[in-house]
């Protein structure tokens, strides 16, 4: 009997648009060629060193060993205290488990939650990995596109005509990746009463949540007990402290869920490093005012990017709330010429014609747009949007 080699899981996963983009700019970087990247999706800024001191001191300090599988006890203390300070919600440290990193908390809730044949909600367009760790549970994605002119959000109304007997959870992810857009405290309410009355877990990936520039920051967590019991909030250390290879990732929920999590994480990688762990806990602990430069820079970039952008021909852009990415529209650059008629072969266009490493917007499930990072340093984002306006004029005068 012939047998397949690859489990079906691994054989039709997708991978990622956005690291097979940097990856291949890295390629011709390689091979001489100048090629400026707004494809990444991480801060250009260093790690702060009081951040680093304190995983150094761990070293030296011989906590080299294992922790408990769900962090140490310190780390989620202080991931308590920054929950209670940001959302107000008390959370005992049994309701908090650590990870390698965001992503790997979601995909242990994901796999904390559904089984084969249920159904999660993912709003498009939605960050690349949502609907490939939904397959990986055996479950089906829904995908809802959300539109620009209603700032990329989903309303009641249009999850109640996506809702089934089987739907068991919806991933919302706010500071969006790509889009940058946060919901409203209105906004947010009406979601949770829907999620409440259909007894829906929302799994708030909410890692963007400290790189806001407009408005408060929401977070389902505090909108009452009932939801709270239906929500595993997740965030990290990541990009709001410019911490992307330490791996630290952290998720509080329901005592439940967060114990099944612990379970899964217990069998299948143990604890997230030591040593990162005790850089997040200080990183956690430290005043605001470590990471306040960097979203100060960011907000200026932002929009230095989105008046650029807007006077590029065929391109448009919304002003985003937070992150570090605009999903610029492009329809009228398929529109006005022959040759580049989707995402991925204006990202190819730019790649080769201008230098410059985007990503098409069909990864994230919006043929119509490509996503540029503002995660760049001021000359490198005037070069590079100077070098995308070129290329676009002379295809649209070809
Ligand atoms: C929306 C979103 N969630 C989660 C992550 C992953 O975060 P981490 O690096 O902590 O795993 C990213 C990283 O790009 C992201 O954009």
């Amino acid at each position: 009997m012939t047998k397949n080699r690859l489990s079906k899981r691994a054989a039709t996963l997708q991978p990622s648009m956005s690291l097979a983009i940097s990856a291949k700019a890295e390629e011709l970087r390689r091979n001489g060629v100048d090629v400026l990247s707004l494809s990444v999706g991480e801060p250009d800024f260093d790690t702060p060193s009081l951040i680093k001191e304190a995983g150094i001191r761990a070293i030296q300090e011989g906590k080299t060993k294992y922790t408990r599988a769900q962090g140490t006890v310190e780390l989620r203390e202080a991931i308590a205290r920054r929950i209670k300070k940001d959302t107000g919600v008390d959370y005992p440290i049994e309701q908090i488990t650590v990870a390698n990193g965001a992503k790997h908390s979601i995909m242990n809730a994901l796999l904390a939650l559904l089984d084969p044949g249920d159904e999660a909600i993912v709003l498009s367009p939605y960050w690349v990995s949502y609907p490939e760790m939904i397959r990986l549970c055996e479950a089906t994605p829904v995908i809802i596109h959300t539109k620009e002119e209603k700032g990329f959000k989903v309303d009641r109304l249009t999850l109640e005509k996506h809702t089934s007997d089987k739907t068991k959870v919806l991933i919302l992810n706010a500071p969006s990746n790509p889009t940058g857009s946060d919901y409203t405290k209105e906004e947010l309410q009406a979601i949770t009463d829907w999620a409440v009355e259909q007894n829906v877990f929302i799994v708030s990936d909410e890692i963007y949540s400290k790189l806001l520039y407009e408005g408060t920051h929401y977070s389902p967590v505090s909108f009452g007990r009932e939801v709270n019991n239906l929500t595993i909030l997740i965030n990290g250390v990541s990009k709001s402290y410019a911490m992307t290879g330490w791996r630290i990732g952290y998720a509080a929920g329901p005592a439940d869920i967060i114990k099944a999590m612990n379970g899964l994480q217990s069998q299948m990688t143990s604890n997230p490093n030591s040593i990162a762990q005790f850089a997040g806990t200080a990183a956690l602990d430290a005043d605001d005012a470590l990471f306040l430069p960097m979203v100060q820079a960011f907000r200026e970039r932002r929009d230095y990017c989105v008046t650029r952008v807007n006077q590029i021909p065929g391109m448009h852009c919304n002003t985003p709330d937070g992150a570090f990415y605009l999903f610029v529209n492009v329809t009228e650059i398929y529109a006005q010429n022959d040759t580049v008629r989707d995402s991925l072969q204006l990202a190819a266009y730019l790649l080769e014609e201008a230098q410059v490493a985007v990503i098409p917007g069909i990864g994230f499930g919006q043929d119509a747009y490509i996503r540029l990072s503002f995660a760049a340093g001021m000359e490198t984002l005037e070069e590079a949007l100077n070098r995308i306006e070129t290329a676009v004029v002379k295809l649209l005068n070809r």
